[in-house]
C-alpha cells in the first residue's frame, strides 16, 4: 500500500510531487506528505486526509526546492494522524524518509536507538524508527564523500531491518541527491532529461518520462540529476535495461466517466478482446500461449494445478477450478495466497501453480509464488502490471494487458482474469480430451463475448433504476450455482467495498442450510441464474426466499425472464452465453449495481474506506 514519489531535476519539485502524488492516490489515502530542499533547508508539510488536503495546505504554505520526496499512506502502524503522515526525520531533522512496507522488528529497533540516547519520536510509525536508524549510522561513519555515506548508512540500516520496504530517503545537506531502496514493496526509478524520479508506480511520472528501470529487491539506487547508480544491500554495483513504459499519460485519465471505476467498467469490451487478441487458434481449435514458456509435451505432463490469488483475483481463481476441470479434466485447487504460503499444501511434482495478480505486487500472492518456487515447482503469473514483482519472478505466464486500473474495486481485471483461465483450460484441454467441435464452439463463445458485453453495458441505466429502488436496505446477499457461485462472491466484495452494505455471497443451495435465516424484507437476494443446467435448481431457491418476504433481484438469460416472472421484484436480462464464459457476462450488472448503489449512497466509489489498491504488506 502507500505510494511514493521522488523527483531530483531543475523544475519546481512541489507541482510534480503532487502530481505523482494524486496518481498514486489510489494505492493510500489515510494521510500525505512531502519534504523539499531549499538551499539547505529542509521543509516539510503533511496532514491527515487526501492529496486534496495536503495541496491546499502547499497553496497556503508553499515550498520551494528542485528536489523532493512525497507519499500517500495507507497506515499498518499507528493512527491516521498528521503526526504518523510521512516523511519522517532521524534526530538531526536533516534526514527525511518516506516507506512503504513495515518495518516488523521496529520495536527491536527502537530499544537499541535507545541505548544510543537516539530515543525521541514524533510519530507512532514504524517508519520513523528507520529514519532515525539511518542518521544515526550516517553520524558513525566517516568519510567525505557524503553521497556514498548516505548511500552506506541506507544500506547498513536495511542490513537490520526484517521487514519490507520501498524507501526514498534525502539530506538537507547533500544537494540534488535521493536514495531509494526496495525489498517486498515496489519502486521504480524514471529517467528523465536532467531529472530522475522515484516512484512506487510507473503512473506517477509517466506524463514526465515513459523510461524506466524496475528496480529489484535489495537494490539501492542513489540518484542525482544526471545520473543514477544501482547497487546491491552487499555494495555490488550492478547494471539495469531501462525499458519503455507501454502506457501514457493520457491512458490513466478518467475522461468524461464520473469515477474511473464506471469507465473501467465500460472498458471491458475492449479488455476483453485486448485479453485473447491473438491468443486464438480456429485452424486448431485452441489457445496459443507462448508466454507460459512450457513445450506442448511438458504442458501434457501438468497432472494438476494450483490458483492462488487475494481478493478479486482469488475469486476469478474459483471460476478457473470450474473451467480447467471441465474443459482439461485436470485437478485444480484453489488456495488463498495468504494461507498457502504458510501451510503445506499437497503438490505433487507435476503440478503447476498460478499465481493471479492484477498488480503483480499484492504481498501475500507474492509470498505465495516464492514459496512454490522455492519447493520447485513451476510457477506462472497471470498479472496486468508488466513490470511488476510477481511478473519478473514467474516462470513464465500471461498478461491480462487491460490497460491500467485505477478504481480501488478491480472490474475489468476480473474478466480479463477470466478470459486467461478459460484460453488456460482450452488448451490443457486440447491437449486432452477436449474434441475439436468443443474447442471451437469455445472460442466462438469467446469471440462474441465483446458485442454481447456491449448489450450488458446498455442495461446501466435500468440497473441504476434498481439500486435506487435498493438504497435503504441494509445488506444484500448473493447466490449463484456452479460457475456463478465465484460470481456471488465477486459481486458480495464490490457491493461491501464501495457501498459498505453488509453482504454475502454462496452456492444457491446453502441457503437452506442456514443463510436463509437471515432473509427478511430488508435485505434483497440477488440471484445469478442464467437459463443454464441449474436453472430450475435456482428457481427453488428463490422461491424459498420469496416464500420469507426476501426480495428478489433475478439475473437471468434465454427462457428465464419468462419463468421468473412474478416471481423476483426485479429481473435482469443478459445474452444466453455457453455456461462456461457466463461469469464474464453475469459479472457486469453486478459491478454495475454496486457501482449505482455506492453513488445513491454518496461513497467515495474509487477510493473507499479503509481500503488501498496495491496491498503490499502482509
Ligand atoms: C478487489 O476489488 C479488491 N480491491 C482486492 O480484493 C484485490 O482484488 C486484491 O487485493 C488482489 O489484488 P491484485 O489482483 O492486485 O493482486
Ligand atoms: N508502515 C508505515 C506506516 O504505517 C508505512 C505504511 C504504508 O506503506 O503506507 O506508516
Amino acid at each position: 500500500m502507500c505510494g511514493i514519489v521522488g523527483y531530483v531535476g531543475r523544475s519546481e519539485a512541489a507541482p510534480i510531487l503532487l502530481d505523482g502524488l494524486r496518481r498514486l492516490e489510489y494505492r493510500g489515502y489515510d494521510s500525505a506528505g512531502v519534504a523539499i530542499v531549499d538551499g539547505d533547508h529542509i521543509g516539510t508539510r503533511k496532514c491527515a486526509g487526501r492529496i486534496a488536503s495536503l495541496a491546499k495546505l502547499m497553496s497556503e504554505k508553499p515550498l520551494s526546492g528542485s528536489y523532493g520526496i512525497g507519499h500517500t499512506r495507507w497506515a499498518t502502524h499507528g493512527k491516521v494522524t498528521d503526526e504518523n503522515a510521512h516523511p519522517h526525520f532521524d534526530a538531526s531533522g536533516k534526514i527525511a524518509l518516506i516507506h512503504n512496507g513495515v518495518i516488523e522488528n521496529y520495536q527491536a529497533l527502537k530499544d537499541q536507538l535507545a541505548v544510543d540516547g537516539d530515543d525521541q519520536f514524533t510519530s507512532e510509525t514504524d517508519t520513523e524508527v528507520l529514519a532515525h536508524l539511518i542518521g544515526n549510522i550516517y553520524r558513525q561513519l566517516d568519510g567525505k564523500d557524503s553521497k556514498a555515506r548516505l548511500v552506506n548508512a541506507v544500506r547498513a540500516a536495511l542490513k537490520q531491518v526484517i521487514g519490507t520496504y520501498g524507501i526514498a530517503v534525502l539530506h538537507s545537506d547533500i544537494p540534488d541527491f535521493m536514495v531509494g531502496a526496495r525489498r517486498g514493496s515496489p519502486l521504480v526509478l524514471g529517467v528523465g532529461k536532467d531529472e530522475n524520479f522515484l516512484a512506487s508506480d510507473v503512473g506517477a511520472i509517466v506524463a514526465y518520462t515513459r523510461d524506466a528501470v524496475y528496480l529489484n529487491d535489495f537494490d539501492v539506487v542513489a540518484v542525482e540529476r544526471d545520473k543514477f547508480e544501482i547497487s546491491s544491500l552487499a555494495g555490488e554495483i550492478g547494471d539495469r535495461q531501462v525499458s519503455k513504459v507501454e502506457f501514457t499519460a493520457e491512458d490513466i485519465k478518467k475522461g468524461d466517466y464520473p469515477h474511473y471505476m464506471l469507465k473501467e467498467i465500460f472498458e471491458q469490451p475492449a479488455t476483453v478482446r485486448d485479453a485473447m487478441r491473438g491468443r486464438l487458434s480456429l485452424e486448431e481449435c485452441t489457445a496459443k500461449l507462448g508466454g507460459l514458456n512450457m513445450t506442448p509435451a511438458q504442458l501434457r505432463e501438468v497432472g494438476r494445478v494450483v490458483l492462488t490469488g487475494c481478493g478479486t483475483a482469488l475469486h476469478a481463481a474459483m471460476v478457473g477450478e470450474y473451467l480447467i476441470e471441465q474443459l482439461a479434466n485436470v485437478p485444480t485447487e484453489v488456495e488463498y495466497a495468504s494461507e498457502f504460503r504458510h501451510r503445506n499444501t499437497p503438490m505433487t511434482p507435476d503440478t503447476l501453480v498460478f499465481a493471479i495478480s492484477q498488480s503483480g505486487e499484492t504481498a501475500d500472492t507474492l509470498g505465495a509464488l516464492r514459496e512454490s518456487r522455492r519447493k520447485g515447482y513451476r510457477t506462472l503469473g497471470i498479472c496486468n502490471n508488466v513490470a511488476s514483482t510477481i511478473a519478473r519472478e514467474s516462470d513464465g505466464g500471461v498478461y491480462m494487458h487491460a490497460g491500467p486500473e485505477i478504481g480501488v474495486a478491480a472490474t475489468k481485471s476480473f474478466t480479463s482474469q477470466l478470459v486467461i483461465l478459460t484460453l488456460i483450460g482450452l488448451l490443457l484441454g486440447r491437449m486432452r480430451s477436449l474434441s475439436t467441435a468443443e474447442g471451437s464452439r469455445i472460442i466462438e463463445a469467446l469471440e462474441a463475448l465483446p458485442k454481447q458485453i456491449e448489450e450488458v453495458l446498455k442495461l446501466s441505466d435500468e440497473i441504476k433504476a434498481i439500486a435506487k429502488k435498493y438504497a435503504d436496505v441494509n445488506g444484500v446477499l448473493f447466490f449463484g450455482r456452479q460457475f456463478n457461485f465465484p460470481i456471488a462472491l465477486e459481486g458480495a466484495l464490490k457491493m461491501k467495498e464501495i457501498t459498505y452494505l453488509f453482504a454475502e455471497g454462496h452456492p444457491s443451495a446453502e441457503l437452506k442450510h442456514g443463510i436463509i435465516a437471515l432473509v427478511r424484507p430488508d435485505l434483497p437476494s440477488v440471484f445469478i441464474a442464467p437459463d443454464d443446467g441449474v436453472f430450475s435448481k435456482n428457481v427453488n431457491n428463490i422461491e424459498q426466499v420469496k416464500a420469507r418476504k426476501g426480495p428478489i433481484i433475478a439475473l437471468t438469460s434465454g427462457n428465464g425472464a419468462k419463468k421468473l416472472k412474478g416471481i423476483a421484484n426485479d429481473i435482469i436480462e443478459i445474452p444466453d452465453v455457453p455456461d462456461c464464459v457466463s461469469p464474464i457476462l453475469t459479472v457486469i450488472p453486478l459491478q454495475l449495481l454496486a457501482y449505482h448503489l455506492a453513488v445513491e449512497l454518496g461513497r467515495d466509489v474509487d477510493k473507499p474506506r479503509n481500503l488501498a489498491k496495491s496491498v503490499t504488506v502482509e
